[in-house]
């Protein structure tokens, strides 16, 4: 039987719907009609002019906690697809990915600083320079979610925070309700706000943190909303403190998805090298990415090929992820994988655990079509699955490249994708294909754009 990935789009697409994977609706969607109708472009964005696609397409032999899928990914680098694709099914082998996934919810910050009225200079000039916080102290919970600031000895710090605390304290209650009234439909879906800590930083900022719940949505909007109802209520009735913001932060901790798979030697050998081989160069591959900050940029940068690419798919907001992610990492953890090798089952063990402030309803989500669709790809799921299916994703992006990496090298497997995409820019029709890219493949110091050009005048001037 033909694979999935040697059929033309068309027939793929024929073949989905053969399935059932895609129905007639979202046929259209596929077509070369417009995916995004200028009547919703042009109220998603300011002064819209036009849409910027990118290619979609599906990795396959995905099989996440049981559950076949194929991936919708949106991505402009050629290879990205095809090495997920290729990792998903050495790992499907052996079972496929296993996920956990923590939702608790995500920070907003409420920050105030002291009240520098007092201090202006007569000619109503401020002396008084305002600087970030440069470190958030340490907090202390209590077993109601109420969090209490452990160190208040600091000397640019009033007592009690300025009276944040108590203040917290005696209005709890009622910080719960406006956060409630503020969008009441939350609690219905399960979201809502589970805990308020307050703690100070350096320089006289002092904050009251709301960790809300936003239920499946992202959360960008619900937060930021009960963050400012918060927000609002205090200043109105606090003393001496200065509300300077009130926003989410994209330091998603709470917000977490682990993936493990698993891969046996058996499935990992190349024409030179056996499997049992191979995992261990993986596993050295790893372990330097840990040490060394130059590699670990690189390793990090293939994990977010896959994760950006199904983030994107799926319409949530990948700038959002990448802040997340990366705000995850410090000097004793500079990537979200780890690859370890199990002896007695002669397998290769890899695990991701990575913060994905992922939404699976509202925002983009439910005006994209192209995102509706590549949900539904993935049966609809809800956050916490999505969560599960991304970072997986991410783990299987990390695995193809660390295996080309260590055997043959990256160019090799990359290098056929990259000269498909020279013959496109050349004008090749897909008929032509596969003769351009064959005489690129033939002389690759001389692959270029302006060969693969002569290339397609020369194939079409023989068969005139
Ligand atoms: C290229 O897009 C990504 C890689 O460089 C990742 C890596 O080196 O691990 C291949």
């Amino acid at each position: 039987m033909t694979k999935f990935y040697e059929l033309s789009t068309a027939e793929r697409i024929a073949q989905l719907h053969t399935e059932g994977a895609i129905g007639d609706d979202d046929l259209r969607v596929l077509s070369d009609e417009p995916a995004l109708p200028t009547a919703v472009a042009t109220n998603m964005v300011e002064n819209q002019i036009g849409n910027f696609p990118v290619p979609l397409g599906l990795a396959d032999h995905f099989v996440v906690d049981g559950e076949a899928l194929r991936v919708p990914m949106a991505v402009e680098e050629p290879s990205v697809i095809a090495a997920a694709s290729n990792a998903a099914h050495r790992i499907a082998r052996a079972g496929g990915f296993r996920t956990s996934v923590r939702r608790d919810g995500i920070t907003a910050q409420i920050v105030f600083m002291k009240d520098d009225s007092s201090s202006r200079s007569d000619n109503g000039d401020e002396n008084v320079s305002v600087q970030m916080p440069s470190q958030v102290r340490q907090v202390n919970k209590n077993a109601d979610g109420f969090a209490i600031n452990n160190q208040q000895n600091h000397d640019s710090l009033q007592s009690d925070n300025g009276g944040l605390m108590t203040f917290v304290r005696e209005h709890e209650a009622q910080i719960r309700k406006v956060a409630h009234d503020a969008h009441p439909s939350l609690q219905t879906h399960g979201g809502g706000l589970r805990k308020i800590g307050v703690s100070a930083s350096a320089e006289g900022f002092s904050e009251i943190d709301l960790l809300v719940d936003p239920g499946h949505a992202m959360g960008a909007n619900v937060v930021n909303t009960i963050a400012e109802a918060v927000a609002r209520y205090c200043a109105e009735r606090l003393g001496g403190l200065d509300l300077l913001m009130a926003i989410l932060s994209n330091d998603a901790r709470d917000q977490r998805a682990q993936s493990e798979a698993r891969i046996d030697f058996d499935n990992l050998p190349t024409r030179d090298m056996d499997g049992e081989q191979v995992a261990r160069r993986i596993v050295a591959a790893a372990r330097f990415a840990q040490i060394s900050p130059l590699r670990a940029a690189t390793h990090n940068k293939g994990i977010m090929n896959g994760i950006g690419a199904v983030v994107l798919a799926t319409g949530n907001d990948t700038r959002n992820i990448n802040a997340a992610a990366y705000a995850d990492l410090n000097e004793q953890r500079r990537t979200w994988t780890n690859w370890t090798i199990d002896k007695k089952h002669r397998q290769l063990v890899g695990n991701i655990d990575i913060p994905l402030p992922l939404g699976s309803v509202g925002g983009a989500m439910s005006t994209l079509p192209m995102a509706k669709l590549s949900l539904k790809f993935l049966h609809n799921p809800d956050a916490s699955r999505l969560m599960g299916i991304v970072a997986s994703v991410g783990l299987a992006s990390n695995l193809a490249a660390m295996r080309a990496l260590v055997t043959r090298g990256i160019q090799d497997g990359h290098m056929n994708l990259q000269y498909k995409s020279l013959a496109m820019s050349a004008g090749a029709r897909p008929d032509e294909l596969q003769q351009i890219v064959a005489g690129l493949r033939a002389d690759p110091a001389k692959a270029s754009l302006k060969t693969a050009t002569n290339l397609v005048n020369q194939l079409r001037n023989t068969l005139k």
